[in-house]
């Protein structure tokens, strides 16, 4: 499926913003330390290969109902070029799953990341179906299955290297992970604009 990069409309009582760390402020209020203030200082040390991190929210009636966090490019992800992003970090409070926020949030980082040509990558264990059929109803195309590989027996500083590229008959692991991605809607959101590779060796989208 395509979407175009324009917004969905948001349940009745939502409001939905963009936050953005700023000099002192390295996580939104409330937020626990892990990862929030991991990926706060990944921004303020420049870890992150750009300066586009930040986190999508979803408030109805003043409590958070979701969130979907846009990590740019780093070392734990070799596999992503130095401009492409990722969804990390989503979530949807319990009572509002399945009422379509997730897709809400995406569709408002597809609007506004559109015509940048980025690649925006969603990577997902594969067990999870909800986060599965997300990706899919957002218009993901599978990329391949991939590991994390802990460095100094550190899980957090771990990579994640993609092993098996869709189109390939895959063994299912234990720990393995689905890595989709969606090149961001050229300005036209045309099915064209999403099925361009992003031109770094990669096999073309769509594959699996
Ligand atoms: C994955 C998750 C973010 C999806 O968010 P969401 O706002 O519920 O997304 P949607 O409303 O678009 O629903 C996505 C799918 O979830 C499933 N779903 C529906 N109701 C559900 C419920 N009550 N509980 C769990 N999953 C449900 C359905 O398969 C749905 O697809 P469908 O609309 O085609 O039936 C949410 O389930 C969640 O927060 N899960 C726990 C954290 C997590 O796994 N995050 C993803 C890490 S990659």
């Amino acid at each position: 499926m395509t979407l175009g990069p324009e917004r969905a409309p948001l349940p009745l009582g939502c409001s939905l913003s963009f936050w953005r760390p700023g000099r002192f402020r390295l996580r939104p209020e409330g937020f626990p330390a892990m990862p929030f203030l991991v990926w706060g200082w990944c921004h303020a040390l420049g870890v992150f290969a750009t300066r586009d991190y930040g986190i999508v929210l979803i408030f109805q009636d003043g409590r958070l109902v979701h969130r979907t966090c846009l990590l740019p490019a780093h070392f734990r992800f070799p596999f992503m070029g130095p401009g492409d992003l990722q969804t990390a970090g989503i979530w949807t409070h319990p009572d509002q799953r399945g009422t379509g926020l997730g897709l809400v949030a995406l569709r408002a980082v597809f609007h506004q990341l559109q015509g940048s040509g980025r690649t925006l990558w969603y990577m997902v264990r594969e067990d999870n179906h909800a986060s599965i059929r997300l990706a899919e109803k957002a218009g993901f195309h599978p990329w391949g299955r991939g590991r994390k590989l802990t460095s100094l027996g550190l899980g957090m500083l771990g990579a994640f290297h993609i092993t098996e590229p869709s189109g390939r008959p895959s063994a299912l692991w234990p720990e393995a992970w689905d890595a989709c991605t969606a090149p961001v809607p050229k300005a036209s959101g045309s099915a064209a604009g999403l099925g361009a590779g992003p031109g770094r060796g990669r096999p073309p989208s769509g594959c699996g």
